[in-house]
């Protein structure tokens, strides 16, 4: 028998109670937009039931539940009263084509503001530089106030309220988001909402003792439960320090830290964290944010006897997030940064959390390729890990701020004979150079002595054998290294999803040791491929003869042909079979426009024969789109070394 839900029918009881509560505080606002609010309480109405089901499912067994209903509605009307008129605005036009990042027009890039242009004011000289690239989504990477030294590239928030004073002021970002917004670039920024700083206000009157302040964090007066969580938990940062649990001598308590000391995890079984942070994500919606990037979704609950990963309160939370960003600021989107195995990854995308993510495992897989010259790990993992839900999309990176895990499925890789701890092992040498045979420059980050585990940091450049090849002053190398790099490039903007330029990439950038000169970072080898040197490799792009302009001028070429291809919006993607070990080929269709993208990851020529083309439809004479080269129906095709084709087969 199926067991009666009282919860659709409670929902709507609570919110007939609260509403006019509500609605009697804000009279006056109210009554001065009798047409807004009935939209607004249209969504609201619409998204209620969910809402009430999850904030139940976290926050139900509280003896107060019915308060925190009551407070979660003021805060929704409190936000909504305050959205700037043009965002509301943004909101109907979203509302109106939700699916507009799925688009082949769309195209994000990501940088430090404080390493591009110093601060925000002298970034809004360079939207110029953006538009050129055919950007219209635009990550800029945490710039909240934060401690002073070391502070986790910007993700110890201390004020998610007030920025960075060396970047900017919060003004200055909204005047920013609106500027980008008169341009079609949609801002998109980080929500860092797993941990703050142990500088932000709530950590500081946690450290006074203030109890209610101490319940916005995992604290504990002993080791006694550390000590059992830690048998199950897993060391994101193993060689700042070991454990997960930071003693803080103000408080005399353990406080969880799952990264650096200084980043407190927040407790999310109190509601009123709940709660708090969701002020700061609809704050930063009314700044004119249109993605929120969600960093370290996996790790936001935490379960006695579990690794405290991706638990399922993880997801009700995030879902609850989504319902009022629905209702209040509709048009904010969110993208998860679950850095996981696959198979968690995939439980972040839904179109009820979040509708974009970043792909890893294309990520690693595609690194993975470039080493081994084979393409059967990459071809069999995408075959069954690339489909996730309609209306969803991944954003495909090739680099990022982040360093480089091999997060493939173990029985995948066993699937199709390859070991995968042997793998491993033969990718981190590979990378960090301790393979004789390598073209990599990369740099070991995290190596975990205990489980023999490392991570790669290094740029695009470096890592593809760019570095390297100039040191060796060969030019032959270099146009290897060039070549590899228009490949990985070619598969990121071609594969489906949004392709993500790490800035500095478009260029070029190559490895920064001059981190290691600084004491705050020295043990942060990311820094490698955050660089502050050479933006002004900028001024080079008017010069024909250098390696600056040719990567410029091949990021925009592909960029541009991809706004023109339909078929390479989001959507199918079948993974094709080349016959070759070497070639990795997919399908991207839409309506009548076919197009068939094959790439080569050795150095040799490689085929695939006329009869695996013919299985693909490819039947007349095909032109390849990069380059206008005509191919003969019926005749094997070869790739160069390292070369991609996109062939029209419509
Ligand atoms: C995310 C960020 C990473 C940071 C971590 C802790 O994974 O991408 O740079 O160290 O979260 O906030």
């Amino acid at each position: 028998m199926v067991e009666y839900d009282w919860r659709p029918e409670q929902a709507v009881k609570s919110l007939n109670r609260i509403l006019p509560e509500v609605e009697k505080t804000f009279a006056d606002k109210i009554g001065q937009a009798p047409d807004e609010w009935h939209k607004f309480k249209n969504r609201l109405h619409r998204e209620w039931e969910r809402l009430f089901i999850y904030l139940h499912q976290l926050y139900g067994w509280q003896y107060d539940f019915f308060y925190t209903l009551q407070r979660i509605l003021n805060t929704l009307v409190r936000y909504w009263l305050e959205r700037p008129a043009e965002l509301k605005l943004l909101d109907e036009k979203r509302e109106a084509d939700p699916c507009w990042f799925l688009s082949e027009k769309v195209v994000g890039g990501v940088l430090y503001v404080d390493l591009f242009s110093d601060n925000l004011a002298k970034l809004d000289d360079h939207i110029s530089y953006f538009k050129k690239l055919g950007l219209n989504y635009l990550h800029l990477m945490p710039l909240f106030a934060v401690p002073k030294g070391d502070n986790d590239g910007g993700y110890a928030v201390s004020d998610y309220r007030a920025i960075n004073p060396d970047i900017g002021t919060m003004e200055e970002l909204s005047k920013l988001a609106a500027a980008l917004r008169d341009e079609g670039i949609s801002l998109v920024l980080d929500f860092v909402f797993n941990h703050t700083s142990d500088e932000h206000i709530w950590a500081q009157k946690a450290k006074s003792n203030h109890p209610d302040f101490m319940a916005y964090y995992h604290t504990y007066p002993d080791r006694e439960l550390p000590d059992q969580f830690q048998t199950y938990l897993r060391e994101i940062f193993p060689t700042v320090r070991k454990g997960n649990f930071t003693w803080c001598e103000e408080m005399k308590r353990w406080v969880w830290t799952t990264f650096n000391s200084f980043q407190w995890d927040l407790n999310y079984q109190n509601p009123k964290v709940f709660r708090a942070m969701a002020e700061e994500m609809l704050f930063l919606a009314n700044q004119g944010v249109e993605v929120l990037r969600l960093d370290a979704v996996a790790f936001i609950w935490k379960r006695l006897g579990t690794n405290c990963e991706n638990q399922p309160e993880a997801h009700t939370i995030i879902r609850a997030f989504n319902a009022m960003a629905k209702i209040v600021a509709p048009s904010l989107l969110f993208k998860s940064e679950a850095i996981v195995h696959p198979d968690d990854v995939i439980q972040y995308i839904h179109l009820d959390e979040c509708r974009l993510s970043y792909n890893p495992l294309l990520m690693a897989l595609l690194w993975e390729a470039l080493a081994t010259r084979e393409t059967k790990l990459l071809e069999y993992s995408m075959r069954h890990r690339y489909p996730i839900p309609a209306g969803c999309t991944w954003v495909n990176f090739i680099r990022c701020h982040d360093d480089i895990g091999w997060t493939f499925d173990d029985q995948d890789a066993r699937n199709i004979g390859i070991d995968p701890a042997a793998h491993r092992t033969f990718l981190n040498k590979f990378y960090t150079g301790e393979n004789p045979d390598s073209f990599a420059k990369g740099v070991p980050f995290q190596f975990n002595a205990n489980t023999g585990d490392v991570r790669i940091s290094g740029t695009f450049s470096s890592l593809a054998g760019l570095e390297d090849a100039i040191l060796k002053q060969d030019s032959e190398l270099i146009e290897q290294a060039v070549r590899r790099i228009n490949l990985l490039r070619s598969i990121m903007v071609s594969i489906g999803g949004i392709p993500l330029l790490y800035i500095g990439d478009e260029w070029g950038m190559m490895n920064d040791y001059s981190y290691l000169t600084d004491p705050t970072i020295v043990n942060d080898s990311r820094w490698v491929h955050r660089s502050r040197k050479r933006w002004n490799a900028r001024e080079d792009l008017t010069d024909q003869d250098t390696l600056e302009w040719r990567f410029f001028h091949e990021t925009v070429k592909l960029f541009d042909l991809r706004k023109k291809l339909p078929a390479l919006q989001n959507g199918g993607m079948e993974v094709i079979h080349t016959g070759n070990p070497h070639l990795f080929g997919y399908l991207r269709a839409f309506k009548d426009q076919k197009i068939l993208i094959i790439n080569n990851f050795s150095e040799e020529p490689q085929t695939m024969d006329a009869v695996h083309l013919n299985a693909c439809g490819v039947k007349d004479d095909v032109m390849n789109l990069i380059n206008n080269d005509v191919l003969s129906s019926g005749k094997d095709l070869v790739l160069n070394g390292h070369q991609s084709v996109w062939l029209d087969i419509s």
